[in-house]
Order: structure tokens, then sequence, then C-alpha cells
């Protein structure tokens, strides 16, 4: 395969005295970041991503050149192809995976389904299996989501909550991968940690989310909806900001224990472990939206609509105290002061002409 020579003939991937990561979901939002963050301090990385169309995959491959200018490198493959996973830990012993590959987002789960049973849970345990008889042994921290607290309604949400009323398949799916991550510690001794992110936003963010879609409808002089809860109330959201959560992610994978165990055989099993990671401050989306308006110097023409479906959560809201004790997890940056971040990468990459929402073909960083 093509890659093979390119991963063969670089040093990226490996660090004989660091760690060797294989990024999934590396053209993603959090993925990229989480690889160049990984690669500026020294570590091993290769990525993998399969450039689905869930949204412009042009964002994807403006990433994978920014990353390409790191030299990092992404497969370009699918998380279900388990003879491409298993050639690449041929090629690289992976110490880590830090496993972001999904389908994401909560509403799309109603119009496509098997997309979501077929990323997160069949590619998932596909991972699994080619992870479990690696030898050595990668260690594996992967993303959950703060969805699968669901209708909760402690305030904040910690850990040991009730995780048993998903509102959405995507929330579903997320809760699958914990029990079969669970599972998987169980039986093989993997070293699993996963990580509850809470609606993480920045630079290089998901087209897909609201901040993002609500930042070029405002330019572009058009309406955006802001809902509320079938029962009329305000819908909160502790939005996380993206380097707070790289530093989580960076924090997860250094404080994961390795396990001892390899090619299936469980010696001496690791911790299956599960933390919070979001901003602990919720904000109403109300407020979200005000404050792209003081950023963009534009009102936004506001509809105040009950939410199309009961597929979200009313609010979330993290305790990340125990993050905080096992990896010095502290978010720093307040939405005020992300969302200025994100609107100053929005403008320079969609040009000054950002209004139209059209990317400029020379603005790749
Ligand atoms: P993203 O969609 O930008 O990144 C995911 C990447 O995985 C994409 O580039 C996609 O092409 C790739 N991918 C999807 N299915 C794949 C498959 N079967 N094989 C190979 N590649 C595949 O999303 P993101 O926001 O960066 O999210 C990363 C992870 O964090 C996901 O697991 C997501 O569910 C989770 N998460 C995100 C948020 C958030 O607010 N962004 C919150 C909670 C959890
Ligand atoms: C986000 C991500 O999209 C999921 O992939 C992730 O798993 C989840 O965070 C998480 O934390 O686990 P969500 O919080 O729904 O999901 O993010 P958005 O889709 O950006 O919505 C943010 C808020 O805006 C929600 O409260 C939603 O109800 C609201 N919204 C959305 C509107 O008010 N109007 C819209 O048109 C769309």
């Amino acid at each position: 395969a093509s890659w093979e020579k390119q991963v063969r003939h670089s040093s990226t991937p490996r660090r004989p005295n660091g760690f060797s990561v294989l990024v999934t979901g590396a053209a993603g939002f959090i993925g990229s970041h989480c690889s160049l963050a990984l690669k500026k301090r020294g570590d091993g990385v290769l990525g993998l991503d399969n450039f689905n169309d869930y949204y412009d995959p042009s964002l994807k491959r403006a990433r994978q050149n920014l990353l390409s200018k790191h030299e990092i490198f992404i497969v370009d493959g699918d998380l279900n192809d388990a003879a491409l996973l298993t050639k690449l830990f041929d090629v690289v012993p992976f110490t880590h995976i830090l496993h972001l590959a999904a389908q994401a987002g909560v509403r799309y789960a109603m119009q496509n389904p098997q997309s979501y049973v077929r990323s997160n849970i069949a590619g998932f345990v596909n991972l699994l299996e080619v992870a479990k008889a690696a030898n050595p042994q990668p260690a594996i921290v992967w993303a959950s989501s703060s969805s699968v607290y669901g209708l909760n309604t402690e305030n904040p949400f910690s850990e040991r909550d009730r995780t048993d009323q998903p509102a959405s398949l995507y929330a579903a799916t997320k809760k699958a991968g914990e029990e079969i991550a669970h599972t998987y510690n169980h039986i093989y001794g993997v070293s699993l940690t996963g990580l509850r992110f809470f609606t993480v936003y920045g630079p290089w963010g998901r087209p897909d989310m609201a901040y993002f879609f609500f930042t070029k409808d405002i330019l572009q002089g058009k309406p955006i909806d802001i809902y509320k809860t079938q029962d009329q109330k305000e819908v909160a959201r502790d939005f996380t900001y993206i380097d707070d959560v790289v530093k989580g992610c960076l924090g997860a994978l250094d404080t994961a224990e390795k396990s001892t165990g390899s090619g299936g055989k469980k010696k001496s099993p690791a911790q299956l472990r599960v933390y919070n990671l979001g901003n602990t401050s919720p904000v109403p989306v109300g407020r979200l939206v005000s404050i792209l308006e003081g950023l963009l110097g534009t009102k936004a023409k506001k509809h105040v609509i009950t939410m199309p479906t009961n597929g979200d959560v009313p609010f979330t809201h993290a305790n990340v105290t125990l993050a905080y004790k096992d990896f010095g997890y502290k978010p720093t940056t307040d939405l005020a002061s992300g969302l200025r971040k994100f609107v100053k990468w929005y403008v320079n990459y969609f040009g000054m002409e950002s209004s139209k929402g059209t990317k400029r073909a020379d603005e790749t960083s």
C-alpha cells in the first residue's frame, strides 16, 4: 500500500524513548489538534481517517495539509478494515491509541442511524480486537461523550451518575462503547480510558455544530434557531475549548497504566477509567449567540423555537474533580475568549469574504 512506504521511511510515527501513538480520526477536529500537540512535545504520531463526507471533507483535507506540514501522516482507511489495522500494527509498534474516530453529531443519528452503529460500535470492536492481540498491547484512550448522561438531572454530572437514559442513538452508541471497553478490559486486560467530552469548540471546528453554523448564518444574514426544551426551558451546554480538551487527552495518555498482557492474554490488567472533560460552567445557547453577535459586530436574526425532536438533552454540566485529581485537568478558557479565537480562525480560513462562507483556495492554515 502507498502509505506503507511513507510510514516505513518516516521516523515520525516511532519514538523509541517516547510514545508511538495511533490517532484515529486524525483529520477530524479534536484528532488534528491532538496530533499536532503530541508531535510538538516529541511523541510519535500516525493518523487514521476515512475522510467521510458527514461534513465537508475539504475541511478534513485542509487539516491533513496542516498536519503534513508537521510531518504527520494520515492513512486513508476505515476502522472496520481489520486487515489494514493489523498491518498498521505490524509496521509500527504503537504504545498508545488515541481513538477519536466516530460518527459524531446528535441530531444526524435520526437520519442515518446505521452510520453510528458501524463506526461507534462495530468499528470500535474491530479496533479493540486488533489492539488486544498486538504485541506490545497499546494503552487506549478513547472519546466517549457527555451525551451518555442523557436525561440525568444531577447537576453537575459526576462519573458515577446514572447513564441509563440515552436521549439519542448517538448517546446510546457512546454508552455502548463504555460497556464494550469494560469487557475488553475485563477479559484481556486492555488498558482503556474513556473521556466524556462536553460540547467542544474552537478553531478548525466542526461545521455541523451550532456555534460554527451560527457564525456562518449570522455573517450571511440568515435566521438561526435557538432551541428551548419541549417544556419551554432554556437549553444550556458546558461548552469546552479545544486547547483544554487537548491537555486532558494528553494527561489521560500520560497516566494510562500499561497492561503487561499481550497477544490477547491477560497478565496484569490495567484499570478501566472514565473521566469528564468539560468546562464546569454551563452557558445558555442564547448567551452563546449574544457573544457571537458582539464578536461579529452583527445582530443575529433569532428564532426561539421548541426543539424539533426529543433527541437533545436540556443541559450539560461537568464535574471534573476526578480528571483534576488523576492528571491535573483544569479548564482555563471561558466561552467568550474561546469564541474570540474561533471567530478569528473562521474569518481567516474563509477569508474576509466570510459572509459568503466559501473557503479561499490559498488558505489552509
Ligand atoms: P470529527 O467528526 O471532526 O472527527 C472524527 C473523525 O473520524 C472524522 O475526521 C471522520 O472522518 C473520522 N471517522 C469517522 N468514522 C470513521 C471510520 N469508521 N473510520 C475511520 N475514520 C472515521 O469529530 P470531533 O468533534 O473531532 O470528535 C472526535 C471524537 O470526540 C468523536 O468520537 C466524537 O464522538 C467525540 N466527541 C466530540 C465532541 C465535540 O463536541 N466535538 C463532544 C463529545 C464527544
Ligand atoms: C455536541 C457534539 O455535536 C456531539 O458530537 C457531542 O458528543 C456532544 O456535544 C457532547 O458533548 O457529548 P451538542 O451539545 O448537541 O453535541 O452540540 P451542538 O449540536 O453544537 O448544539 C449545541 C446547543 O445548541 C445544544 O443545546 C442544541 O440544543 C442547540 N442548538 C442546536 C440550537 O439551539 N439550535 C440549532 O439549530 C442547533
